[in-house]
């Protein structure tokens, strides 16, 4: 048995507490055991709490996409590059909130050089999903301008590092007014989310400062209330939207002449319903074109706040009250947090 959060049922943060459930178990031959050290905690998760993100079929119904811990098993088809005892992150299609959780051998990685556990448990959804926007669905160039609403979430810091370091592209973000000083940490031009008189949130700051069509690729997690339209009107010819959530809704009336005329391409995608295969192949090109960035830390995880396993509750309340920025991370009790030299 292990010690895992489990959901009575789906609702509010009181449906979430810690029990004893059967210890997770390697059932294919390319699964890894993890004894987990740190979780990192996503909006996701709270969705999945409230019943609207189900985990894909075959995937355990334990909240979590990412972890980092100690192989503690392999199964036989695990290529000798991952052993027991090695020091490891993983992305996960869910149970990353318990004591062990499986992942697949593809999406297993040896943490980056100097990392505590609670740096690398905020890396493998969160990054590997900025590096699939960006690179897959972006295709953003060096010198173009990207757009990045959520500035300060942990995908928007994500997004705003790679697109800036690793792209040698502008990170514009958009956040609320309190976190601009965090996005200020690493995107060249921060811009505040609060409406202005006609009711927009973010595009007439944004042609102020570049003209109209002056976006070549914009990550939206908003998607509701004016920000489709608002992203319209800035998309540069050929430019490419790529629309990661809904938290601004998912329901919109707009005309989208605009998006037509510039030949947009608007991308909705979900990492976590991808196929092994899929994922194996994302996570490859991670390793080799951003974890060097990592290792450097000339990219950084922004660790906002951390929890217990047993202050889950505090901690889904936390981001739901949109009060943090960067990454939050589960910290399971026996976990040395001293960096792995
Ligand atoms: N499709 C995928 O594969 C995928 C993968 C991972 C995450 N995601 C999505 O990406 C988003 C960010 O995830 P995360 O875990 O990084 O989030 P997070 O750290 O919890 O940050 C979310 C932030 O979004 C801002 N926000 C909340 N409601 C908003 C609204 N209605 N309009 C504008 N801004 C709003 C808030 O920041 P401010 O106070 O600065 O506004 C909030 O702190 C989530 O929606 C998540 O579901 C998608």
């Amino acid at each position: 048995m292990m010690r895992a959060v489990v959901l009575k049922g789906f609702g509010g943060v009181d449906m979430m507490s810690v029990a004893e459930v059967p210890m997770a178990a390697v059932k294919r031959s390319t699964d890894v055991l993890i004894k987990v050290m740190a979780a990192g905690v996503n909006r996701a998760d709270l969705s999945q709490r409230r019943g609207h993100y189900p985990p894909p079929p075959g995937a355990t119904d334990v909240m979590g996409l990412e972890v980092a811990g100690v192989v503690a098993q392999v199964g036989s088809g695990v290529d000798s590059s991952i052993k027991e005892g090695d020091n490891v992150m993983a992305l996960l299609p869910g149970g990353g909130y318990a004591e062990y959780a499986v992942a697949q051998m593809g999406c297993v990685m040896p943490m980056p050089q100097g990392y505590s556990f609670t740096d690398a448990a905020a890396v493998p959804e969160t990054f590997i999903t900025a590096w699939q926007i960006l690179n897959r669905h972006g295709k953003v160039k060096p010198r173009q301008r990207v757009l990045i609403h959520a500035g300060a979430s942990g995908i928007g810091s994500a997004c705003a590092q790679i697109t800036e370091k690793y792209f040698k592209a502008t990170a514009i973000t958009t956040s609320s007014e309190a976190k601009l000083d965090v996005c200020k940490g690493y995107a060249s031009v921060t811009l505040s989310r609060t409406k202005d008189e006609a009711g927009w949130a973010f595009a007439p700051k944004v042609k102020k400062l570049f003209g109209e069509e002056s976006i070549h690729v914009i990550v939206d997690p908003v998607f509701g209330g004016t920000y489709l339209s608002e992203n319209s009107q800035l998309l540069a010819p050929n430019g490419h939207l790529v629309v990661v959530a809904f938290m601004g809704g998912s329901l919109v009336q707009m005309n989208a002449l605009p998006f037509f005329r510039e030949n947009a391409q608007i991308t909705f995608t979900k990492l976590r319903c991808r196929s092994d295969q899929y994922k194996t192949t994302l996570v490859e090109s991670f390793e080799q074109e951003i974890v060097p960035y990592l290792n450097a830390r000339v990219i950084s995880p922004v660790i906002n706040r951390t929890f217990t396993l047993e202050e889950v509750g505090a901690a889904h309340t936390y981001i739901e009250e949109n009060r943090g920025y960067g990454k939050v991370v589960l910290v399971l009790a026996d976990a040395p947090q001293r960096p792995i030299l």
